[in-house]
């Protein structure tokens, strides 16, 4: 998969995508990132791209061509599935977003700031518009790497245990349970007698019942759509 990201701020990026699991798919060649300066496609002799709204109002807008140059000149090399918007204003990210995201081959991700991008921007060349929840950042930098984070982990080979993504939080509509590891006894509290048992099966069943009773407790508008009630 090959990820492009457009951003005023592409320093931003650099110790986010060469730590973890991010690295580790990019240095598999599982994952491609490409970070574009979107100032470097201003034509003003100031590399200016934002101006005054108009009509009045508070703050900077984005202008349209240095954005549209980008994405032109890297549509012109390959084709592109989706070119995703990162806005407070969005659908909001959740986890069966990212498992079709990582399914495309090449995604432009365009990060916005200031008071927001032109809108022809938006009408033009956004195919999806993503918020990761309802507050208001700076601009659209941590949320793309949030996707792209959430994505990278999704990409076969990029774990190495093959199915631990499928064990995350929420893949299958539940919480994750609880885990433990040494020592059994921190100063008297215990980990759980059943998950040193051995027992395979039960130890099963009794991550599903925490798996659960998390989700109901915590999460009840997760669990009521999982129809989990009996
Ligand atoms: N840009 C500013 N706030 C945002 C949010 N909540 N999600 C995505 N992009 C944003």
């Amino acid at each position: 998969m090959r990820i492009d990201i457009l951003t005023l701020f592409p320093i931003m990026f650099e110790g986010v995508f060469s730590q973890s699991i991010i690295k580790r798919a990019v240095n598999k060649g599982i994952l491609e990132l490409h970070t574009h300066d979107i100032r470097d496609y201003s034509k003003d002799k100031h590399k200016r791209v934002d101006d005054y709204p108009f009509g009045g109002g508070p703050g900077m807008v984005m202008m349209v061509e240095p954005i549209a140059d980008c994405i032109t000149a890297l549509k012109s090399e390959r084709n592109y599935d989706a070119v995703l918007f990162m806005a407070p204003d969005g659908q909001t990210f959740n986890q069966s977003t990212a498992n079709r995201i990582s399914l495309y081959e090449n995604v432009i991700i365009l990060c916005g700031h200031y008071k927001g991008v032109d809108e022809r921007v938006r009408q033009l060349f956004v195919t999806e518009e993503i918020s990761i929840g309802d507050y208001v950042l700076s601009g659209g930098e941590i949320a793309a790497m949030t996707i792209v984070d959430a994505v990278a982990r999704l990409l076969p080979g990029v774990l190495g245990d093959e199915t631990s993504a499928l064990s995350d939080s929420f893949q299958d509509g539940l919480l994750s349970p609880p885990v433990y590891t040494r020592p059994a006894d921190y100063q008297g509290h215990k980990v759980p007698d059943i998950l040193l048992s051995g027992n395979e099966r039960l130890i099963n069943d009794w991550k599903l019942e925490q798996q659960l009773a998390r989700t109901k407790a915590r999460r009840p508008d997760l669990y009521a759509q999982g129809g989990f009630e009996e």
